[in-house]
């Protein structure tokens, strides 16, 4: 039996799964069918709504609402009051719960505070979503992007920090001096051995 925690003002509907150590907070409804993994925390006021998977060590900040259709994979941060949204084209009178489109929040990504992310989209793996980005577009792994619309300004490493390259394409991390190389736009994370 895995040994979470949930404030007695939580509400915990059937069917979910919820890891080790996972701390669900004030006032959060998770809905039924989710699955959370271990070590994440819940902050206030969140919705999980039904059948949403979030992995391992995901932080979510206070009043966000993580609707069906959106995954989380390990050691995401969502920052407060950051907005998804699961269709394009809402209309009241019009049902399409069928019709929900995936978001994708790859592993390690953060979306900043308040930041809003149109459907259908994934952030790629370290990705950073700046406060208040307004993400129309996929964002590639380790892209630092911010406004409204999102554009990219730069990229950052795992720890979060600006990389700076070099001639060689070949940028470092102040906190943790992991190596990074620029090629064809993409990042690649330099292991000890290159
Ligand atoms: C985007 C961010 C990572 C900073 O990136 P950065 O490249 O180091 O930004 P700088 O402070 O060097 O600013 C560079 C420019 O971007 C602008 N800028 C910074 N953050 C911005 C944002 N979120 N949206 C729009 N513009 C932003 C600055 O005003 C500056 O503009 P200028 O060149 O016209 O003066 C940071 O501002 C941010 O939004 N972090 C997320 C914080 C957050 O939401 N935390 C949640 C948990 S508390």
């Amino acid at each position: 039996m895995a040994t979470y925690q949930a404030h007695e003002t939580a509400v915990i509907d059937p069917g979910c799964e919820i890891g080790e150590d996972t701390r669900i907070w004030h006032f959060s409804h998770i809905m039924e069918g989710c699955r959370i993994g271990k070590q994440c925390n819940i902050g206030q006021n969140v919705v999980v709504s039904p059948g949403v998977i979030l992995g391992n060590g995901i932080k979510v900040q206070n009043n966000v609402s993580i609707y069906t259709g959106v995954i989380c994979e390990d050691d995401v941060f969502l920052g407060p009051s950051c907005v998804f949204t699961n269709i394009s084209n809402p209309r009241s009178a019009i049902p399409r719960k069928d019709k929900y489109e995936e978001t994708r929040i790859e592993k390690g990504a953060t979306i900043g505070a308040n930041a809003t992310i149109i459907c259908g989209h994934s952030i790629g793996k370290y990705a950073l979503i700046g406060a208040g980005a307004v993400v129309t577009k996929d964002v590639p792994p380790y892209a630092l992007v911010m406004g409204n619309p999102a554009r990219q300004t730069g990229w950052v490493s795992e720890y979060g920090h600006k990389l700076t390259f070099n001639k060689e394409n070949i940028a470092s991390c102040p906190e943790s001096n992991e190596k990074y190389q620029l090629i064809n736009n993409q990042i690649r994370k330099l292991m000890i051995y290159d």
